[in-house]
């Protein structure tokens, strides 16, 4: 049984599936006004050593309409930023809480809190993985396309968290899976050892974005500066020239192809004026997708699966 959600690698097609199905059925009674109370009684403690938006608010927007209580914890403003361990960290708060959420830099970290805590814990974004992200991108994809096997999945940018949560999410789901990077900022290793682990898997990585958009039925970009990784603004800025997502770019994607982009965007780097303001709709649906995505998590992880709404 799934205990946390540290990676997408953590989470089997049946369990993808569960989150999906369970999200859409609490975006239907969340805007039909159907109460789903699931959590009552149940805190979340929320770690961030990072800023954000959608995260923080998903979060606690979701735990308040679960009936439970969602609680910001700053990594600046705690015993967290003055070096007190994750280990020490997880056995303190899993006293108080039951679920704990964690933004910060390194997957070790969040690997040690979820070997300490007697609770789940749910990564909320580190350099590595993404997968809340990539689980509210799945739900959307099938949202507009009713399934997820056999459809084209383009990334284009750097091979950071969010490439690798995609290119695991993606194969797991039997989507073909295309990355066009630049070739000092692919992937790790480990990603595409699993994306060559399974003769299932349909898996190119490129340093062509107009090879991977081909024939794409979604194509997803993120920023080329990433969080903490402002030291490097302009060696990055000259190493992803030519890794935006234009309409001319585009043009090889399939007809009427989505575009994804988990946000926030820097239009005119990855992402035109044009091709973002055109496909709006979509990116922020995947926005609001966090939402739903993450209650289905919490739920899953934190007993809501077995109360009826
Ligand atoms: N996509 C995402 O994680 O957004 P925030 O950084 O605003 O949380």
């Amino acid at each position: 049984m799934l205990k946390h959600l540290l990676t997408m690698q953590d989470l089997s097609i049946n369990e993808i599936y569960r989150i999906l199905n369970l999200a859409d059925q609490l975006k239907y009674n969340q805007q039909h006004g159907i109460p789903h109370r699931r959590l009552e009684g149940k805190t979340l403690v929320t770690i961030y050593e990072k800023p954000s938006t959608r995260t923080r608010i998903s979060f606690e927007t979701g735990m308040f309409q679960l009936g439970g209580l969602a609680m910001y914890l700053s990594g600046r403003e705690s015993q967290v930023g003055r070096g007190e361990t994750a280990a020490d960290t997880a056995r303190t708060l899993s006293r108080y809480c039951d679920g704990i959420m964690i933004r910060t830099f390194r997957q070790e970290d969040v690997e040690e809190l979820a070997a300490y805590a007697t609770v789940p814990v749910i990564n909320g974004m580190t350099d590595y993985a993404h997968p809340c992200q990539v689980l509210a991108d799945l739900m959307t994809i099938r949202e507009r396309y009713a399934h997820l096997d056999g459809l084209k999945l383009a990334y284009v940018g750097d091979g950071d968290n969010m490439c690798q949560s995609l290119i695991v999410g993606g194969l797991k789901a039997g989507m073909t899976v295309a990355a066009a990077t630049p070739r000092d900022y692919r992937p790790l290793p480990e990603i595409l050892d699993f994306a060559a682990s399974d003769p299932g898997f349909d898996f190119l990585l490129t340093d062509d974005p107009r090879e991977a958009v081909q024939d794409a039925d979604v194509v997803f970009t993120d920023v080329w500066v990433s969080m903490g990784k402002e030291a490097e603004t302009e060696q990055r800025l000259r190493a992803f020239q030519g890794y935006s997502v234009t309409a001319e770019l585009l043009a090889l994607a399939k007809p009427g192809c989505m575009v994804q982009h988990c946000l926030p965007a820097h239009k005119g780097q990855e992402i035109s004026q044009e091709v973002f303001e055109a496909h709006a709709q979509e990116i922020f649906d995947e926005a609001e997708n966090r939402l739903h995505v993450q209650k289905a998590i919490m739920c899953l992880l934190m007993g809501g699966v077995e109360r009826e709404d």
